[in-house]
């Protein structure tokens, strides 16, 4: 890697791989005259940007694991999961939104008890690959753990039930951390954290993995927030303006939109702090890091 890394390419060869993965294992997996399996499949290969594998197969990488299977299927989990909380968000109940990932919702394009069903069915199966992960057998407990942690009643769903609280509030800074952290930067953290110990690094290697990933996960939805007031609805596959016209809180709804870019550029630069005892293997989580804050979709 180092000055002749390109992370574009990186990018898409990662993505090619996750999608190569989900494809493979929906077509031998999936019955596709069932409607259940037609809104799961339909959901997760709508294209997403397919960051939490990525970031999950970049900190493998970075403890010196590529490529290894366990890494991969762990990667597909976590999109399955991040696939189940978008249904779910877009449903009438949370966000109502009509238009995710340049598609309609899946309650729109199927029905909304299908889109809840492929949401729940997504997220078991997701639990099912991880409880068949084949490589050694603490790593494994370990990343399914941080993942199902970051998943639940003290991850995203509590971040998502703060998010439905808060709005028509205003939250105070801390509050409204704490919300992304959640929401967010839960599952981005136990992304990166999975990936190095499944890729058997060792605890310290962990924590800076940890340091790094809180804050880019926070920095993920801040840029999230103010994308959604100034971002290109083309781009980004779905709609923009819509945390105001929900009352959403929202860091630019509190700080303005230059504090909270700058906010994020802090963030990004704590998280490079974090890697700065990495050797240049690390470099693909640096460029990840600038991508989180610097993305148009
Ligand atoms: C959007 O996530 C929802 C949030 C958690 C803020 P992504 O921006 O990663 O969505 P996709 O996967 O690329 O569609
Ligand atoms: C989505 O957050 C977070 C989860 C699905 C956990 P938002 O509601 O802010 O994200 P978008 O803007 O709809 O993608
Ligand atoms: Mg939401
Ligand atoms: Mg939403």
């Amino acid at each position: 890697m180092s000055e002749e890394f390109d992370f574009q390419r990186y990018l898409d060869e990662k993505r090619t791989q996750v999608n190569e993965w989900l494809s493979d294992f929906i077509s031998r997996r999936f019955d596709d005259r069932r409607r259940l399996c037609q809104a799961m499949a339909y959901s997760l290969m709508a294209g997403g940007k397919r960051l939490r594998p990525i970031l999950c197969m970049a900190s493998a990488e970075a403890v010196g694991q590529a490529d290894d299977p366990s890494v991969l299927a762990c990667a597909g989990a976590l999109e399955m999961i991040h696939t189940y909380s978008l249904i779910h968000d877009d449903l009438p109940a949370m966000d109502n939104d009509r238009l995710r990932r340049g598609q309609p919702t899946c309650h729109i394009k199927f029905d909304e008890a299908t889109a809840i069903l492929a949401g729940d069915a997504l997220l078991t199966l997701a639990f099912e690959i991880m409880a068949g992960l084949t490589c050694e057998h603490s790593a494994a407990a370990s990343a399914m753990r941080q993942i199902l942690t970051a998943s639940g009643y003290q991850g995203i769903i509590e971040g998502q039930m703060r998010d439905i609280e808060a709005e028509g509030k205003s939250l105070d800074l801390a509050s409204l951390k704490q919300m992304h952290q959640f929401k967010t930067g839960a599952l981005i953290e136990a992304a990166v954290v999975s990936g190095a110990l499944l890729g058997g690094g060792t605890d310290v290697m962990i924590d800076a993995f940890s340091e790094y990933a809180r804050n880019i996960g926070l920095a993920f939805q801040v840029t999230d927030d103010i994308l959604n007031v100034e971002g290109d609805p083309d781009l980004m596959g779905k709609a923009a303006g819509t945390d105001l016209k929900m009352k959403k809180s929202t860091y630019p709804g509190l700080l303005g939109l230059e504090k909270s870019r700058s906010f994020a550029g802090e963030l990004v630069n704590n998280a490079l702090q974090a890697l700065a005892v990495f050797d240049n293997k690390a470099e693909p989580l640096s460029a990840l890091a600038y991508y989180i804050i610097e993305r148009r979709r």
